[in-house]
């Protein structure tokens, strides 16, 4: 299969990668990095990088930021954060690229766990990994020509304790190469319409 990874750079996408690659070709995407690099919150960009490509059959999205901050505190623009990059960022990579994907194709999105088990300073994200499940379930019923969506809600991921460790206290961490899994499931299996979570 031909498959684009958005997010290849980074702690899941890495390993999202590593396990795909044995199997397809993998065209690997960030902002500053891999085969190609675009901003996927700015719908210009995505369009242009789906006309270089051309037609493909899987797109798995393991990118997207949010703000973490107090909920009294956190300003207008600091919620548009994560509505721009990860919530339409995503939204942006399926809906432009619905006219490029083969029959049969999928599209693989990630959450996360803290619209269902919060932390201290999650509200946006818990808000965005929301709204995206909500996307995913009510979009698949839509998805012409037999393609497929699906969402991928991990934990926090070991390789990213270092940073995060602090504010999951109790929470205990899986490894990115256990997440990826959760990803191929989408990607190689026929399910649509699901959230997998990982690790809770
Ligand atoms: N790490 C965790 O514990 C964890 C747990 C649950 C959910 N998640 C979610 O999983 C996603 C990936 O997390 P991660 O820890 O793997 O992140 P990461 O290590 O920071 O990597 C993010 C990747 O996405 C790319 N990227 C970021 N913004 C982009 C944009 N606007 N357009 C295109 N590419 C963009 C980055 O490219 P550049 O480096 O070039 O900017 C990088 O390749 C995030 O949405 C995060 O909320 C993470």
């Amino acid at each position: 299969m031909k498959i684009i990874v958005v997010g290849a750079t980074g702690t899941i996408g890495k390993a999202v990668t590593k396990e795909l690659e044995a199997r397809h070709d993998v065209i690997k995407v960030s902002q500053t990095d891999g085969d190609y690099q675009f901003d996927m919150s700015d719908e210009e960009q995505v369009d242009k990088f789906y006309n270089q490509i051309g037609n493909f059959d899987a797109l798995v999205i393991t990118a997207g930021k949010v703000h973490f901050g107090l909920l009294e505190q956190i300003t207008t623009e600091q919620w548009y954060i994560g509505l721009k990059s990860k919530l339409m960022g995503q939204v942006n990579l399926v809906t432009h690229g619905l006219k490029f994907i083969n029959d049969g194709g999928s599209f693989t999105l990630t959450s996360g766990i803290l619209n269902q088990d919060p932390i201290k300073f999650g509200a946006s994200a818990g808000m965005v990994n929301g709204a995206l499940e909500g996307f995913v379930t009510a979009a698949a019923i839509e998805m012409p020509r037999g393609t497929r969506i699906n969402i991928v809600s991990p934990t926090m991921i070991q390789e990213a304790a270092d940073s995060y460790g602090p504010y999951f206290r109790g929470y205990i961490p899986v490894p990115a190469s256990t997440a990826a899994q959760a990803y191929v499931k989408s990607v190689e299996g026929l399910q649509s319409g699901k959230t997998y979570r990982v690790g809770w």
